[in-house]
């Protein structure tokens, strides 16, 4: 595990939302560091989704700002977010299923040569070294992607993030609707990132693959962090107790949030 340094990767600071009269997130502060997994949990509409768009550059926070490496931005586009290193890996991934897998790896920043010809002798090389990087086992890079497994597809969206020269990486819902082999396999693929010195960022409402990668854990509900804590001082009830509103919001204790950015 690479040592966490103290400045956050990316803070978020004090980021509000609402549509018409529905609060999706209210006064959220968090920071992102290297080389950690940060869980994101919370009921469904708790605003996890929200906040990480608003990190993609695809939700426009109301107010609030986005800080990284020293910049800060009262929002980003998605071109500058993964401009910035904040690479989004999506539950429908956003691949194209008839193209193959070094089609999609490049996709929109295929290399070329001349000027004009696609240089697809490189791509190829390029993608085989990072996914043998990540030990993602697809045996031919000709594939369609709509032809491999689910966990391949999420090794396949993984590398294009790499290759866009991300170093935050966020994961919505990756496990859900896969079998045990796969999501061990998406698991075991988020730790070598954490250790390879990037920030992982996963919303998941699985607490058990919670407890097994994350380091932290921000709780959010009804649009506010209720909580962000370490998850080795925590049992999962308590967590469920933080998520279904049981635990007061508080100003000590459990519940408090523990590194509020100012
Ligand atoms: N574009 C939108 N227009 C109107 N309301 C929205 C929009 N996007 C989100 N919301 C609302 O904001 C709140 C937070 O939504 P969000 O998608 O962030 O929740 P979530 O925590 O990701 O939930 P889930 O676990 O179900 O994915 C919800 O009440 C949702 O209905
Ligand atoms: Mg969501």
């Amino acid at each position: 595990m690479v040592a966490k340094t103290s400045n956050p990767l990316v803070r978020v600071s004090h980021l509000n939302k609402s549509y018409g009269n529905i609060t999706a997130l209210l006064d959220v502060s968090l920071d992102i560091y290297a080389g950690e997994i940060l869980a994101i949990v919370g009921d469904n509409g708790a605003g996890k989704s929200t906040l990480i768009k608003m990190l993609a550059g695809v939700v426009k926070p109301d107010s609030g700002y986005i800080k990284v490496r020293e910049q800060t931005y009262p929002y980003l586009s998605p071109t500058k977010a993964i401009h910035l290193g904040i690479s989004t890996v999506y539950q429908d991934l956003a691949l194209v299923d008839c193209r193959d897998v070094v089609s999609n790896i490049f996709l929109g920043r295929e290399l070329v040569y001349g000027g004009l010809m696609v240089d697809r002798r490189r791509m190829e090389k390029q993608a085989r070294q990072v996914l043998d990087k990540l030990q993602i086992n697809i045996p031919s890079l000709k594939t369609p992607v709509g032809l491999l497994s689910g966990g391949q597809r999420q090794g396949v969206a993984v590398a294009r993030a790499i290759i866009q020269g991300g170093n935050v990486i966020i994961f919505d819902e990756p496990t859900a609707a896969m079998g045990v082999q796969e999501s061990a396999k998406v698991i075991r693929l988020m730790q070598e990132l954490a250790r390879a010195g990037m920030a992982v960022v996963v919303i998941s409402h699985n607490l058990h693959h919670v407890f097994e990668i994350a380091e932290r854990i921000c709780v959010l509900r009804h649009g506010q962090i209720v909580a962000v804590c370490k998850a080795s001082d925590y049992q999962p009830n308590q967590i469920v107790e933080l998520i279904m509103g049981v635990t007061p919001i508080t100003t000590d204790g459990i519940g408090v949030q523990k590194d509020a950015a100012n």
